[in-house]
């Protein structure tokens, strides 16, 4: 049966703001990033979405950012899953520097790397760094062996996919409408299984903040349409927004 599934990366973060390295801390939106979910949530309400199941990571950015979307459709009752795999990837040891600080000390290309390459993970944390996710609360029920210390993409969807395929997709099977409301880089791992984009290509996609992507997909999960509810040269220029945090 065919499904719709809509992928919302969070409005911007306070720390998208101020341009530092966030991964798994936990910070709130910005104003402006409210502002942007709202107007998400006024776009699917336009479009006629009704969300059967929500998803969302265990951070707070994510979820308010599906809070404030539901609720400007209206539709605040839908159930929503809240899951750790669903989180940013794990910025490892860069969490919390400036991105064009981080340029200016390591160069533009080695900033690209680890936030685009495909396989290669920023610096890890050490285990004794009190930002490791082993002291975080909600963290404590899982073994501590999927507890990273930095991710690369390709670690991150190695998290994500399990949970799309046990969790998200038996939902797209029967026809489901399905929200994701996720980070730059959990839904850049979603949108390269999706879109069957390489390990080469992948480090040019950037997605934006709060502007949802619409997919259509059959039966076996092929896309059939594939769009943002916004116009071409808005999300071109916020795309590009993000590629440019990187810059020294
Ligand atoms: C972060 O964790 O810093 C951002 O949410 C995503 O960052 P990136 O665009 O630098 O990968």
């Amino acid at each position: 049966m065919a499904s719709t599934l809509i992928l919302l990366r969070h409005g911007e973060s306070e720390w998208n703001l101020a341009n530092r390295f966030t991964g798994w801390v936990d910070v709130d939106l910005s104003e402006k990033g409210r502002g942007e979910a709202k107007r998400s949530g006024a776009s699917l309400k336009e479009e006629g979405i009704k969300v059967d199941i929500a998803f969302t990571s265990v951070l707070k950015r994510a979820i308010r950012t599906l809070w404030i979307a539901l609720d400007e459709m209206d539709q605040m009752w839908v159930p929503v899953v809240r899951a750790w795999q669903l989180n940013e990837r794990h910025y490892g040891d860069l969490q919390g520097l400036n991105k064009s600080e981080t340029a200016k000390k390591f160069g533009e290309d080695q900033v690209k790397i680890w936030r685009r390459s495909f396989d290669i993970p920023p610096p890890p944390l050490s285990l004794d760094n009190p930002m490791h996710p082993r002291f975080e609360r909600r963290y404590a029920h899982l073994d501590p062996v999927v507890l990273p210390a930095t991710e690369s993409l390709k670690i991150t969807l190695d998290r994500v996919m399990p949970f799309w395929a046990n969790t998200v997709v038996p939902h797209l099977r029967v026809g489901q409408t399905v929200m994701i409301a996720a980070h730059g880089n959990s839904l850049r791992a979603l949108v390269k299984h999706l879109n069957k984009i390489s390990d080469q290509d992948i480090i040019e996609l950037n997605i934006p903040t709060g502007l949802p992507r619409l997919y259509k997909l059959d039966d076996d999960l092929n896309v059939l349409e594939d769009r943002y509810l916004a116009d071409e040269a808005a999300v071109k220029a916020a795309a590009a927004a993000v590629a440019a945090q990187g810059k020294a």
